[in-house]
Parts: C-alpha cells; structure tokens; sequence
C-alpha cells in the first residue's frame, strides 16, 4: 500500500464560514492552498486549518482570491489548555506579552469568541478587562471601533486558541466576522442589513447613485436605506410596500412581475436586487432589464443557494450574468442566509 506523502504544517489557523457553509470554505481553501489539512471545531461553520505555506504566503494567497465562503481567518500563535479557572487568563496575558511588539502603539481590541462547552470559564468583557491591562504596557490603545491590531481567542473544548493580526489580515475586524448593525426604530426588515453589509464589504457608497432599480423590492428594506442615502428609487415588486414608504417623493413602485414591466433606455446606475428566487430565473430576469442601465452602473445581487452544489451554482450564474456583467466580487455576506451576494458592473 502507498501511503500518500503529508506535506509539513507551517502555519496553523482558525477558519469561519455561516453556519453549514464551512465544508465549501474548505473546498475553497484546498483550491488555493493545496495541502491544506482541516477538522472542525463547530461543525459547520468553524474549523481547524493546518497550512502548508506560512503565515504571510498563507494569507496572501487567500485574501488574494477572494473567497466567497470563508468569512474570518485567525492564525492561532499558541494552543494553550483551559482549566477553566483565573490561571486561563494569566496564560492568556502571557501569549500576549510575547506579541506586544505587534500591538505597540496601534489601537488594538480583543476578540473572544466560545464554542459550546468550552471549559473557560470568562466572558468578552472579563477577558478584554484582563488583557488590556497588558496591551497599555505597549502603549497600545483599546479601541472597541475600527481596531488596528486585534489578539483573538477561540476557547473550544478544554483549549484555548490565540493568535493576532491586523482586520484586513483576518478579513473583518469583528469577532469571527460576525458583523453587527444596530436595529433601528420602525426598521422595514432584516434584509436592510444585507445591502449595509455589502456596502461595506464592496467599499461602496450608495449616496453616490443617482437612480437605482430595486427588484423584488417589498416590503421595503432595500429601498429605504438607498431612499436615506439621497438615491432615487424604482421598486418592483407585485407585493405591497411598507406603508411608511408609501408617497416618499423619491419613489416610484411598479406593483408588477419584473418580467412585465419596461424600463427607459441607460436611466439607471444602480440595480438591486433581492428576489429570493431560483438563480437562473434571477439571472434572466436581470439581463432582461440590462439596457435600463448605463455602461458602469453596479450591481448588487442576492442569489439564492438552492441546491447542494452552490459552488457550482454560483460559478453558472457568474458564466450568465457575465455576458453583461463584470462580476467584480461575490461573497457570502455574514447576514446572507442560504445565499452570497454578487457585486458587478455593467459592461
Ligand atoms: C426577500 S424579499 C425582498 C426583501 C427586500 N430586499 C427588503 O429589503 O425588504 C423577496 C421579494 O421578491 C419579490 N419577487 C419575487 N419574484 C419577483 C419577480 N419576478 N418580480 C418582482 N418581484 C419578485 C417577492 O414578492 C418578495 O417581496
């Protein structure tokens, strides 16, 4: 029997995907990293990650190919045993000292995220409490908002995973990528946070569209986040709006199928898109609606998973959307449920 040759672990690392996507994050990684080794720490959504490649060459190749479905990447510094007492955090606080040079002087935050059943025993605020003490021996700054320096902790089982880098390194500067936004008063629906998310995922501003198409646009989240960044709406969707959008004097609702409805040549610079719908009939859909749009104007687009294969999945409606599209990202966003998000530009 030929045994097949292991190839040696040089840096090891935390991997997330959303919950049940982490298989497809892996079969992502292997493509870009072969070699790689993996076994979950949460199933489905976190995992362990032994990489052939260093730490630096480990995260350029994977920030490099934009990955759709791992969301957050740690690299783990040490594998420490929790004994579920004070004696985890003074461990904790040596790991850091041993890191303090990367910390000195930047604004620096502590992330803690648990899995199930761990054994330590503190909570984020405890644990941030402890540590931060031995950040300010390095003149580092805590700072909850826009970190530049982040020491992550994974406490899964009786050990204690801990690594640091900087946000853009680890792909987010929230714990695991969980990104959050705060629910507003009267906020339409849950879906406003997706098209928040992307805008900060894609690095775009909506207040700078003019005029944006939205389908499958009700009850209305979508559209009154663009209404409040200044843009001019046109809503499709046979369903009814929120009454509180009703007679906002930047919308226009077209209570139509968007397979029925005509739309003025190049009057667009912004289609949304969030129909919940079988991805090849939303690709159809909207490369029927693609003259509306002026050469350059994004995309931002939900397309449902339906079936097991989403990577192929995706990889067909991007062959599609392609025809009239540059695909300029696609990713599965931390508020995208059984979905990723397209983010494209007109040809
Ligand atoms: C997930 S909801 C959209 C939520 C919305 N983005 C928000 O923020 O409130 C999906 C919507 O797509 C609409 N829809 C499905 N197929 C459609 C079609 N062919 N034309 C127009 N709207 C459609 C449904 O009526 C439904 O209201």
């Amino acid at each position: 029997m030929t045994e097949r040759k292991r190839q040696p672990i040089v840096s090891l690392w935390i991997g997330t995907a959303n919950q049940g996507y982490a298989p497809y994050a892996m079969e992502e990684i292997r493509k870009v990293i072969p070699g790689c080794g993996f076994k979950p720490l949460s199933p489905g959504e976190v995992f362990w990650m032994e990489s052939p490649l260093d730490r630096a060459a480990t995260i350029s190749s994977l920030l490099d190919s934009e990955l759709v479905f791992l969301r957050h990447i740690q690299p783990i510094e040490a594998s420490l045993d929790a004994a579920g007492d004070s004696s985890d955090l003074e461990k904790l606080a040596d790991v850091l000292r041993g890191a303090l040079p990367f910390f000195q002087g930047k604004k620096a935050a502590v992330h803690l995220r648990k899995a199930n059943g761990a054994i330590f025993s503190y909570g984020a605020s405890e644990t941030k409490a402890a540590l931060e003490t031995v950040l300010a021996e390095a003149g580092g700054e805590p700072s909850v908002q826009h970190p530049e320096a982040i020491f992550s902790i994974y406490a899964s089982g009786d050990k204690l995973y801990a690594g640091f880098a900087t946000p853009y390194d680890m792909m987010s500067d929230w714990p695991g990528g969980a990104i959050r936004f705060q629910r507003e008063e009267g906020q339409i629906s849950r879906a406003k946070f997706k098209l928040l998310e992307a805008e900060k995922t894609f690095g775009l501003d909506y207040s700078g569209f003019t005029q944006a198409i939205d389908i499958g646009a009700a009850p209305g989240g979508w559209t009154s986040l663009l209404l409040e960044r200044g843009v001019k709406v046109t809503a499709v969707d046979p369903a009814d709006l929120h009454p509180s959008l009703q007679g906002h004097p930047a919308l226009r609702h077209l209570k139509q199928n968007a397979s029925a409805i005509k739309l003025d040549k190049g009057a667009y610079d912004l289609l949304v898109c969030d129909m919940s719908w079988s991805p090849m009939q939303m690709s159809r859909l909207v490369l029927d609606l693609k003259d509306a749009l002026v050469p350059g104007a994004k995309a931002v687009i939900t397309v449902k998973l339906m079936h097991r294969k989403p990577l192929q999945s995706i990889r067909e409606v991007k062959e599609r959307l392609g025809t009239a599209f540059v695909i300029l990202r696609s990713k599965q966003l931390f508020h995208n449920r059984e979905e990723i998000t397209l983010f494209a530009e007109k040809k």
